[in-house]
């Protein structure tokens, strides 16, 4: 299909998607596309594994698959792309395919930095594609609830943002070269940079952080500047200050808070627990479940983020978050990561 075949298909049709990477965040995005969203269906998946991409276009009802993404992009007649391959490949994939006039959805962290970031955004104006960038915490109930409180103004004015994310397990081996992989800031903590950029209302200005390795000792010889555990201090140009704290590998469950102190009152948001039920027994205690991953705590965080997505390309709407924020948050995950390695307060010069 041309890029002029495309804009002018038919607004009945379903779009088509070719999910590239069918790993764990793809294939949530794949599956809510099949199972939950009439408007869309996946049309090919491309996997560097093959039997990967085989396993899931034959579970996803898709009539292609591929091991090259660059023969997915020319090959499966897609309206778009999910891009949920390790962030180092965002980049090439979402170029290739905005200049073959697909929409895409492109997973955080967006890219390795902010000059790809740019070239990507800029690929997508320059093609009349939409660029989304999966901060799905804005499409969360929860999140989406404090934000209207503060925006109508419940605390009064924002004064400090605490935001953390800890993960159950080790990284993958991938992420402890912080140069190839920019590290937890990147892979855990894009989200909380984006909540804090999103519930301020502005850009950041100055950041402080540190970090430590307490949980992956193995890696601490070949990685000597691989840190799980990280904590970083923000200032934004509109005055509010942020804290953000980062760990893998916390083995008790997958913990996502957000704290907003106002002037007048503060907002919380997330828990520790997986539900309602507390139990309590003689032997041991009071007990109630943790929450155990990132699927569970943002199912239908990611369902309508997925939604929002194909209404965009039905509707020619401007998508949010966009390429601009998706950059915003790799500027801050690298100043973050150079400050860890030179004990400095770093200036966004943005
Ligand atoms: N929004 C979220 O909450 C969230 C959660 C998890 C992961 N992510 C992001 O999603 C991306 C993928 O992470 P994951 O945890 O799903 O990883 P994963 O390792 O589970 O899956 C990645 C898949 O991509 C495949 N792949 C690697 N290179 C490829 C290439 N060049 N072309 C096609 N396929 C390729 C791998 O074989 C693998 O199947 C990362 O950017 C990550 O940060 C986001």
């Amino acid at each position: 299909m041309t890029i002029k075949e495309r804009k002018t298909k038919n607004k009945r049709d379903k779009i088509k998607v070719c999910l590239i990477g069918a790993g764990r965040a793809g294939m949530i995005h794949a599956r809510n596309f099949t199972a939950s969203i009439p408007d869309a269906e996946i049309a090919g998946v491309s996997d560097t594994d093959g039997t990967e991409a085989q396993r899931a276009a034959a579970e996803l009802g898709a009539a292609y698959w591929y091991e090259d993404y660059s023969e997915a992009i020319m090959k499966c007649n897609a309206d778009a792309v999910v891009i949920a391959t390790p962030t180092k490949y965002h980049c090439e994939i979402a170029i290739m395919a905005a200049a073959h006039g697909m929409h895409i959805f492109c997973e955080k962290p967006m890219a390795m930095n902010e000059e790809e970031c740019e070239r990507m955004f800029r690929a997508a104006e320059e093609n009349g594609v939409i660029l989304q960038v999966g901060f799905m915490r804005r499409f969360d109930a929860g999140f989406v609830k404090a934000k209207k409180m503060v925006d109508e103004g419940e605390i009064g004015d924002v004064v400090m943002i605490k935001s953390l994310t800890r993960g159950p397990s080790t990284p993958h081996e991938w992420m402890y070269d912080i140069k190839k992989s920019n590290g937890p800031l990147a892979e855990v903590n894009s989200h909380d940079i984006d909540t804090l950029r999103w519930f301020s209302g502005s850009e950041p200005e100055r950041i402080y952080a540190v970090g430590g390795n307490f949980r992956c000792r193995d890696a601490a010889e070949q990685y000597p500047d691989f840190y799980d555990t990280v904590l970083l201090n923000i200032k934004m140009k509109n005055g509010v200050i942020g804290c953000i704290e980062g760990a893998q590998g916390v083995g008790y469950g997958y913990d996502a808070r957000l704290e907003v102190l106002g002037t007048r009152g503060v907002i919380k948001v997330g828990s520790l627990k997986e539900d309602t039920v507390i139990s309590c027994s003689a032997g041991s205690g009071i007990h109630s479940d943790a929450v155990k991953s990132w699927r569970n705590l943002f199912e239908q965080a990611y369902l309508e983020e997925d939604k929002f997505f194909i209404q965009c390309i039905q509707n020619g709407s401007k998508p949010a978050p966009d390429g601009r924020d998706g950059k915003m948050a790799v500027a801050v995950v690298r100043a973050g990561n150079e400050s860890i390695n030179t004990g400095k307060v770093i200036k966004l010069v943005m």
